[in-house]
């Protein structure tokens, strides 16, 4: 069976970074045509940046880096540098990048590829903002139809927010991208934060990391033990939650996730609850479902997955 196509919009992020790596591992189930960076955890610069230092430490410097939106599409940017350090991926010490940021604008390639991809064979994975995807949308009407599955990491229900009492931080930045996003018909798998905080890497998980004894194992234990603190002070949290890698490890094995299909509405007017995800979970409207919406994760087998997979870079 050939490797499903898909290309990851991204804004590393040490929790992108490992859904990059697991991505990378796996060219025998995953064909990535390309990473586009978006602003998000950290401004586009570093996103960028930092795309290109994890693909040169996976050893695969010749994955195509595109930069992207650099700022939401209808508010100020928000950022995430008191999770993901300044630098957006604080913790280990890597070399600055040497390969090329591509020239193309990261929304250019989206569109590009899905329309010369045969129809219904490329999957999107956003892992930050939906700032790319939904300017892709809007500037190209025919390529949505042409998505054949968007998996992204975003959202909350019974998690409720991170960033905000009523908002996941993907969403809240650009709501109005996500609004379009779930309004699009395409396919969409969601990822929320009632999974990811059940994907916690403990003590025992980040020394199988570390125990791979690799540059890629000792830089993904040294990024989750900086990424864990803000986790482990907020919820109290045995370790770092690691929410996009989610999206990497569905696209190889979907049957450690379990979920429902139901629809979710984006919040983009109340101030109080602004990019909050109304998930229908208990199906009490009448309104279409648009999404499979992710409610629990085998943990073990996630980590199983990942350290597996990680130890073959
Ligand atoms: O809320 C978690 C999400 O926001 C993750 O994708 C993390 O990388 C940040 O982008
Ligand atoms: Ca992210």
């Amino acid at each position: 069976m050939s490797a499903r196509k898909i290309i990851i919009d991204t804004d590393p992020g040490q929790d992108d970074a490992v859904a990059i790596l697991l991505a990378l591992a796996s060219p025998e189930e995953l064909e990535v045509l390309g990473i586009t960076c978006v602003a998000g955890n950290v401004p586009l610069p570093l996103t960028e940046r930092n795309a290109r230092i994890v693909c040169e430490l996976a050893g695969k410097p010749d994955i195509k880096v595109f930069a992207g939106c650099d700022a939401p599409l209808a508010r100020k940017l928000v950022t995430a540098e008191h999770v993901h350090g300044k630098t957006g991926l604080d913790g280990p010490t890597l070399p600055a990048p040497t390969m090329a940021l591509q020239p193309e604008h990261a929304v250019d390639f989206i569109i590009n590829t899905l329309r010369a991809e045969p129809s219904g064979t490329v999957t999107l994975c956003p892992l930050g903002p939906l700032t790319n995807i939904a300017t892709a949308f809007q500037r190209a009407p025919d390529i949505a139809p042409r998505v054949a599955e968007i998996v992204l990491m975003g959202g909350a229900y019974f998690e409720v927010g991170n960033i905000t009492p009523a908002a996941e931080f993907n969403i809240y930045v650009d709501p109005e991208a996500a609004d379009i996003v779930f309004r699009s018909g395409a396919p969409i798998t969601v990822m929320p934060l009632d999974v990811t905080h059940k994907a916690l890497v403990t003590r025992a998980r980040n020394e199988a990391f570390r125990s791979i004894g690799s540059p890629v194992g000792i830089a993904v234990a040294q990024m989750t033990e900086f990424f864990e603190r803000y986790d482990k002070e907020k919820y109290g949290s045995e370790g770092a939650p690691l929410h996009d890698p989610c999206v990497t490890a569905y696209l190889l094995q979907p049957g450690l996730f379990t979920g429902r299909h139901i629809n979710v509405e984006i919040e983009t007017h109340s101030p109080l609850t602004l990019g909050m995800t109304v998930a229908d979970w208990w199906r009490v409207t009448n309104r279409a479902p648009n999404c499979t919406f992710m409610g629990n994760v085998n943990a073990d087998g996630f980590f199983a997955l990942l350290t597996e997979r990680l130890a073959r870079l």
